[in-house]
């Protein structure tokens, strides 16, 4: 177990205390929207692979049971156990990574688990945090993607954008803000609702918009993450 895995910067020890403080109320609407996500997605596959699933902190039971196999897919070593003890479920940890020479490997994920449904938590959005990401990394994973998981069950739930505010609870118009057609617009909602009470934001784009076709599930939620951080999440499943 290295320190390098605890203080991972897409997670991590920080992950978990933050769970700790804020899962059982800031989160409940999040972890509601999650659900029903889920319950959409209703993949037929008996068994599940979860990349970044950390303490499975945004899942709930009923969706984990429906498995015979659950694989977990985290390189941070308390997310097994915290997992496991959460859910009173034997599941396999995996520390295998599949974030290899500064792309991820999905042929590979997809090869090493042919029988599994696949589900991105919150993960892809954690990709300028784990590797250099630019423009053509965005199409080269667009198209992984795509060839990789065509035949496959999958869904992912990802930051679009986060947003950090220097005061706590800031009055914003969140409907207004998720319903912009993309990114840009949703920011320039953000800063035109800020000029009536200004305050410090940092725009953190999480390198995600475009990566699933317009044709596909998805849809927009908005997550109160801490007093002062936001972010909008895009959920998507085949
Ligand atoms: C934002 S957290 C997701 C938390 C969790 N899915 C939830 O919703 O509560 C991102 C997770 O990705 C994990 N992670 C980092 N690098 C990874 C890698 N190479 N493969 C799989 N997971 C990784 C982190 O350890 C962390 O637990």
């Amino acid at each position: 177990m290295s320190l390098k895995d605890i203080i991972n910067p897409a997670g991590g020890i920080y992950y978990h205390l933050n769970a700790a403080k804020y899962r059982s109320k800031l989160w409940k609407p999040f972890i509601q929207s999650i659900k029903t996500f889920l319950d959409q997605w209703a993949p037929k596959s008996p068994n599940l692979v979860i990349l970044g699933g950390s303490g499975g902190y945004c899942l709930n039971s009923d969706f984990l049971n429906q498995f015979k196999e659950v694989v977990l897919i985290d390189p941070d070593p308390l997310a097994g156990w915290v997992f496991q003890f959460r859910f009173k479920k034997k599941i396999k940890t995996i520390k295998r990574n599949y974030l290899k020479n500064n792309k991820l490997q999905i042929q590979e994920l997809v090869d090493d688990f042919p029988n599994h449904a696949f589900l991105f938590s919150n993960f892809l959005g954690q990709l300028p945090y784990l590797i250099k990401i630019d423009e053509n990394k965005v199409i080269d994973l667009k198209e992984s993607l795509q060839q990789s998981l065509s035949t496959f069950e999958w869904a992912s739930f990802h930051d679009l954008l986060s947003f950090h505010f220097s005061k706590s609870h800031p009055k914003l118009c969140w409907p207004l803000i998720l319903q912009s057609k993309n990114n840009s617009e949703a920011i320039h909602y953000l800063r035109q609702q800020n000029q009536l009470r200004p305050t410090d934001i940092q725009v953190v784009d999480h390198c995600t918009e475009g990566l699933f076709p317009e044709n596909s599930n998805k849809q927009k939620l908005y997550w109160k993450r801490t007093p002062y951080s936001y972010h909008i999440i895009e959920v998507v499943f085949r």
